[in-house]
């Protein structure tokens, strides 16, 4: 599938995310030398950013197999226990969502991840009893956008932790010229730079405008994506300069005309304008963030100097200035 070949498969064809890159190169080649399997990979941050990626990309460059599924999905303890057992020595094992194991699971996974174990429990009532297992060395990579949201114990348990960040414009230009090549579709001028700066950091957003702006150069255009046509198609996507859509403007002015800019919580946010917690503080919030439209306080979320600049509307004057 054409989503599919976007992504790079080995970490020479992956751009950015240098620092946990470097690292994993050599615990990668360390692992190898040893003919052991790589210690467990915790990776976090915002969605977009690579993290599905990445557990590919190790997996490839292990030369093992690769199961990929998510804490949900993984409803009793018995289903972790088919998918252990039907690992073989040195598999990468991929949890997409890890904060949301059940906690019966979880149990389940920490002799799997400290001893290669499985305990399983025989029979019931006063009978019962624990049986122990053994499993091929094998390494979890578990993804999740925030580390705080892991319990400690299961946080504990792995040897790598990485975080992702944000992408800059010039790593988002790359990847969007080296897709564009992939596509076979013509770009010229700026029109990567263009694309990448209202990609919110984020390379799956990159690619998605992208495959838009191409729609458009294909049906109004000839074909070849101008910065013209860039900017014209992201215009009618609804996608301003910086990359900020309908729901951040909707939250930016809300927190401006009913909170006044704040300082607001972030479930009164939520509340205000129908999205979830969760999704604005996993999803929207951190690129807001990133680029200062704005900022944390102990008292909830103000709106900066900059939004209200960006919103084109007048700074209001402030308590003690
Ligand atoms: N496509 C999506 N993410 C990428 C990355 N980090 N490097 C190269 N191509 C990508």
């Amino acid at each position: 599938a054409v989503e599919l070949s976007l992504r790079p498969r080995y970490l020479n064809e992956y751009i950015g995310q240098n620092q946990v890159k470097e690292n994993l190169k050599v615990y990668i080649e360390a692992a190898k030398m040893r003919n052991e399997a790589l210690d467990h990979v915790l990776l976090y941050g915002p969605p977009g950013l690579g993290k599905t990626t990445l557990a590919n990309i190790v997996a490839n460059e292990l030369g093992v197999n690769l199961r990929t599924t998510s804490g949900p999905a993984i409803e009793r303890p018995g289903d972790l226990a088919a998918l252990l057992t039907n690992l073989q020595e040195g598999d990468v094992l991929f949890i997409d969502e890890i904060h949301r194991l059940h906690r019966t699971v979880e149990e389940v996974m920490y002799p799997a991840m400290e001893d290669s174990a499985l305990d399983i429990m025989i029979g019931k009532g006063p009978s019962a009893r624990s049986v122990r297992l053994d499993l091929p060395p094998f390494t979890l990579i578990g993804a999740t956008t925030r580390a705080g949201l892991l319990s400690a114990p299961l946080r504990d348990r792995f040897g790598v932790i990485s975080r992702l960040e944000f992408y800059t414009v010039d790593e988002l230009a790359y990847i969007v010229s080296r897709s564009t090549e992939i596509l076979g579709v013509e770009i010229v001028g700026d029109a990567a730079e263009e694309i990448a700066l209202r990609s919110r950091g984020t390379p799956r957003i990159a690619n998605r405008l992208l495959k838009r702006v191409r729609d458009f150069a294909q049906v109004r255009g000839d074909g070849v994506i101008t910065q013209a046509l860039a900017e014209e198609a992201l215009k009618r996507l609804q996608i301003d300069p910086r990359g900020l859509d309908e729901i951040d403007h909707k939250m930016l002015k809300s927190m401006i005309n009913s909170f006044r800019g704040g300082p607001v919580g972030l479930d009164t946010i939520a509340a205000t304008i129908g999205e979830e917690s969760q999704t604005i503080e996993d999803v929207y919030e951190p690129y807001l963030l990133q680029i200062g439209m704005i900022q944390r306080t102990p008292r909830g979320r103000i709106v900066t100097d900059m939004a209200y600049h960006h919103l084109g509307l007048p700074i209001p004057p402030r308590d003690g200035k």
